[in-house]
């Protein structure tokens, strides 16, 4: 089964094909990160204009580099949140117009799930699994059951993990965005330069906004040519030796064999290699996924993949026009079995 993806949360367009929910056909994505680079974020208008922008050349292109026709296609899937509403407006619309057009299926897929999913492409990993998910507006451990069934079991009180990454890179003076700008940094400096304080909340949940004060009141107490490239070492030590930490205490009291990791912070090589380093000292066979990392920030395959392990699941299509017409009223709990 070929699923057409389309991916327009935040600021990347990107349309894939996927065959079976594993196999990359094709996955362009066009970055928007020197547009909003001056503002040291994402700016929503600047996204949707963006988006709007190459979708259409990049949907053409994409079936083009595939030597496929929509014909050939048998579902069209499409993020329909969590993100910027006015950016997935652009992509749910196109894949709306594209399923009426030629008679296909049409998915909506939680972002979320996505990035999950992320770990199917090119990879034969199954459920049960524990999966930390951390991207730039969501930390969580989630207990996945099977392909659609599953349990957010922890998640962040305050700021996600990229989140952090991107406000402690800002204050460092790197550009947006700041995870990947940060780890180039935190290569020359000494994780251990620094001693940084680790939230206490509950086993699986996290918290990083007492950190990101720490950072900053540390900040303000250093000389002006303090070394950067220490603190950068130092904050990446402190929020990888956190994540690893309540995943593998996550896997064990679930007795899990496997741990995944997601999302955008997913990329971060410190946490990469600790990651496996857990699996070395785990003591039971503990089997480690991680997304190639094309596949850990934002990308349509992963949402091709997602719409193959939903194409089974009934969602109220009526729920999803509602939402293309008054983005206010989405409400992801209405889309019964993509609950995240
Ligand atoms: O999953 P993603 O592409 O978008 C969201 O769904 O949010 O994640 C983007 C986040 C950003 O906060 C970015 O700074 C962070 O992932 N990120 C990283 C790295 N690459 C991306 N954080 C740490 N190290 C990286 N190498
Ligand atoms: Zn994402």
């Amino acid at each position: 089964m070929k699923v057409l993806g389309i991916e327009t949360s935040c600021d990347e367009t990107s349309v894939a094909i996927v065959e079976d929910g594993r196999k990359v056909i094709i996955n362009n994505t066009i970055s928007q990160i020197e547009l909003h680079k001056e503002f040291g974020g994402v700016k929503p208008s600047i996204a949707k204009f963006a988006h709007e922008e190459v979708i259409d050349g990049l949907i053409e292109q994409t079936l083009s580099d595939a030597k496929l026709s929509l014909n050939q296609i048998d579902a069209i899937a499409v993020t329909i949140g969590p993100g910027l509403i006015i950016s997935l407006l652009v992509g749910f619309k196109r894949a709306k117009e594209l399923a009426k057009k030629y008679d296909k299926k049409l998915i909506g897929v939680n972002h979320l799930f996505g990035h999950i999913c992320s770990n199917y492409l090119e990879s034969d990993l199954e459920p049960p699994f524990i999966c930390l998910l951390a991207s730039g507006g969501h930390t969580q451990i989630i207990d996945v059951k099977t392909y659609t069934e599953y349990e957010i079991i922890g998640t962040t009180l305050d700021d996600a993990c990229g989140e952090a990454f991107d406000k402690i890179g800002r204050l460092l003076g790197l550009s947006y965005p700041g995870g990947p700008n940060l780890e180039i940094l935190a290569k020359n400096g000494n994780p251990d330069a620094f001693k940084l304080p680790e939230a206490k909340v509950r086993p699986y949940d996290f918290s990083f906004s007492g950190l990101k004060t720490a950072v900053l009141r540390l900040v303000q107490k250093l000389p002006e040519n303090y070394n950067k490239a220490d603190l950068a070492a130092s904050f990446q030590e402190n929020v990888t030796n956190t994540l690893v930490k309540k995943i593998a205490s996550a896997a064990k009291d679930k007795n899990s064999k496997k741990i995944v990791v997601a999302g955008g912070v997913a990329a971060n090589k410190t946490l990469r290699k600790k990651l496996q380093e857990v699996r070395a000292c785990h003591g039971k066979p503990l089997q480690v996924f991680m997304p190639n990392l094309k596949y850990c920030t934002d990308n349509a395959a992963m949402i091709a993949s997602s719409g193959y392990f939903l194409k089974d699941t009934s969602q109220d299509i009526e729920m999803l026009d509602v939402f293309a017409k008054d983005p206010s009223s989405i409400k992801l709990k209405t889309l019964s079995k993509i609950p995240l």
